[in-house]
């Protein structure tokens, strides 16, 4: 096992968000965050940076470091997807919320719609308002595979963008070829552009991620796909993102709003690290995803346990969407949980009228996660 040591004094000792704004006697499964640290190799390239202070103005490859990452990019896609992703139309970014926002500004207009499939990540929603923007809910509907799109929705014209996000946050559908061809059949119908935020496309638990964009077709003029290596491989507070726009007549009409210079530029730790991660981490992520796994059937089997609960288990992330609505004698589940010392984060953050929902984050070690489940089973089965 090549993951850090997960003993509970020393990751209530940690700074990040996950463990550091928990109380004490509460158990964390809220933010997106896994208790794992990172791969070797990503540690070592952090180490070689601090211990040659090599603080300065980086210079790596032949050309500037956005094109650098572009290029690590275009060759994880390949390897690990099939899809030749061209590195040339690769804006950098250091966060994905910041590349939905400048999405927003760059190809909508204030009022204007944006078609969001619900329940989403809540920041959707935020940066939807934010810009002004109106959000139009696509509810998900629940197959028996688990939540997928609608296929046959129709639009109010002022939508002029779809959010897309798959692997999906919160319920961890995988979508089929099926359902992202039916994707964008819609697009195309309604002229949209779509942002396809695939930041969990390298945490597939069972089957397997299919870029939106390799797709082609009516796509290739209207797709810009978001990731990072930050959450496969445990290092958002690196910041380093990536969005790669499916022509470059789409990465021009986004360029004449957002100059580039706004977007900032990665900085080393981001850079060296996602190289790290994206070449030489994959026999940790491996690890990583079976461990995973069997978390995620373990949250199964406990759900199972209670009375009226319900939970699809998802194909990927490390999130489980739980249906808690029918076992909390008419309280927030949230509430429920969060008395008996578990900190989920509430349904209806990702859709409000889901707030019979929690979702509960799983990536920490056995051992936790048995006690985190041991308290959630108790407080529903009084
Ligand atoms: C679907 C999705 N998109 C974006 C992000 C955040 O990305 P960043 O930290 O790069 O803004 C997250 C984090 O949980 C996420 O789940």
């Amino acid at each position: 096992m090549t993951f850090l040591r997960l003993e509970e004094d020393l990751l209530r000792a940690r700074r990040n968000a996950k463990w550091k704004l928990t109380d004490h006697q509460v158990y964390p499964a809220w933010i997106a965050e896994t208790d794992y640290g990172a791969p070797p190799a990503v540690q070592a390239a952090i180490e070689r940076l601090v211990r040659e202070m090599d603080y300065g103005y980086p210079v790596r490859g032949a050309g500037s470091m956005s094109a650098h990452v572009a290029d690590q990019f275009s060759r994880r896609m390949a390897k690990r997807f099939g899809w030749q992703a061209d590195p040339a139309t690769v804006e950098v970014v250091t966060s994905l919320d910041q590349a939905i926002a400048a999405c927003l500004l760059a190809f909508t207009r204030p009022g204007e719609g944006v078609a969001v499939h619900t329940p989403c990540y809540p920041p959707f929603r935020w940066l939807i308002e934010e810009t002004s923007r109106r959000l139009h809910p696509l509810p998900l509907v629940e197959t028996r595979d688990g939540f997928a799109p609608d296929g046959d929705v129709s639009l109010p014209a002022d939508v002029r963008m779809l959010i897309l996000c798959n692997p999906h946050n919160p319920t961890g559908r995988v979508l089929t070829r099926e359902e992202l061809d039916a994707v964008k059949t819609l697009a195309a119908r309604h002229d949209l552009v779509v942002i396809s935020d695939e930041i969990h496309a390298d945490l597939t638990l069972d089957g397997a991620h299919i870029p939106l964009a390799s797709l082609g077709g009516e796509l290739d003029e209207r797709v810009i796909t978001l990731t990072s290596a930050s959450k496969a491989f445990n290092i958002p507070g690196l910041r380093c993102g990536v969005m790669h726009f499916s022509s470059p007549g789409l990465q021009t009409r986004f360029l004449q709003t957002i100059a580039r210079s706004l977007l900032g530029q990665p900085n080393v730790f981001g850079v060296d690290a996602t190289e790290a991660a994206w070449e030489q981490g994959d026999d940790w992520l491996a690890e990583k995803q079976m461990l995973l796994r069997r978390n995620r059937d373990r949250v199964a089997e406990a759900v199972s346990l209670i009375p009226g609960a319900r939970m699809i288990p998802g194909e990927a992330t490390y999130m489980a969407w739980i249906d808690l609505a029918r076992c909390s004698k008419n309280r927030i589940p949230y509430d429920v949980l969060d008395e008996a010392g578990v900190r989920t984060m509430s349904g209806a953050m990702f859709d409000p009228a889901a707030d019979g929902y929690v979702r509960f984050n799983f990536a920490t070690s056995e051992a936790i996660l048995d006690r985190m489940l041991d308290r959630m089973v108790s407080a529903f089965r009084r």
